[in-house]
């Protein structure tokens, strides 16, 4: 009932030809690919090259960051409207590194759901806890804060065109992958609090996604789980081999 959805996060990686070049390949890989959604986030630069080289698939394109304004007098932004217009379908909101090193707060990244929505965008809103959060035992109630923060203002309708990302802090680029029964746990757990915060109906199709270090060697385990619903790539989705392996990981 819920597509799986394989979605590669390129960060801060990739010239606009480097894009381009990614983005020719994938359209090449990924001609007879299976029946899962599939989306990728260059940054902004490579988002024209990139949603150009994939015109014609059914690869989703997205921005990485978006700002809550439509335009105006905020130098260095883009707006969801300016990601739509380029070619974008989808935006990535909430990112760890972003939380981190841009301090982006629960009531910014609230606005900025919004205003992905507001454009027309599907939004991955991204969640996770650290290392230390983990072993102080903090790991749901630090998840459900930053969904709850970002999230809990919209409708059930609104949700529609939102997808959970739940990537623990501690296994991105590191290598160090979240066991399959540790991301279900808290991707029941993140179904729960969809449920019980809206309804059994959203509960039910909500789409999560985990992400940290997934690869295709550990894909077909971590997918394996009722609750975990695809991935957010990053390391992994840079080659296109890589990224359409994991796009196949029924195949694995
Ligand atoms: P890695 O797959 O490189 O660990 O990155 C995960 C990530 O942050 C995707 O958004």
């Amino acid at each position: 009932m819920r597509r799986p959805l394989i979605a590669g996060n390129w960060k801060m990686n990739t010239t606009p030809e480097e894009g381009a070049e990614l983005g020719r390949a994938l359209a090449k890989a990924l001609v007879d690919a299976p029946a899962v959604d599939v989306a990728v986030y260059p940054p902004f630069l490579s988002i024209g090259p990139v949603a150009q080289a994939l015109r014609g698939t059914d690869v989703a394109v997205g921005g990485q960051d978006l700002h809550t304004e439509t335009g105006g007098a905020y130098t260095g932004n883009t707006s969801g409207e300016m990601l739509a217009a380029a070619g974008c379908t989808t935006v990535l909101v909430g990112h760890s590194e972003r939380r981190t090193y841009e301090q982006e707060s629960g009531e910014l990244l609230a606005a900025k759901t919004r205003a992905g929505l507001r454009a027309g965008l599907w939004v991955t809103f991204c969640c996770g806890e650290t290392d230390a959060q983990r072993d102080a035992g903090d790991t749901l109630d630090v998840v459900r804060g930053q969904l709850a923060d970002g999230l809990g203002g919209l409708t059930a309708n609104e949700l529609r065109n939102v997808v959970i990302a739940y990537e623990p802090v501690w296994a991105i680029g590191t290598g160090r992958t979240a066991t399959p029964e540790q991301a279900q746990d808290v991707h029941a757990a993140i179904r729960a609090w969809v449920t019980s915060t809206w309804d059994a109906g959203v509960g039910r199709s909500m789409r999560i996604l985990y992400g940290g270090s997934v690869k295709p060697t550990n894909v077909v385990g971590i997918m394996a789980k009722p609750d975990i619903d695809g991935a957010l790539v990053g390391g992994a989705s840079l080659k296109a081999d890589s990224f359409d392996a994991l796009v196949r990981f029924q195949s694995l």
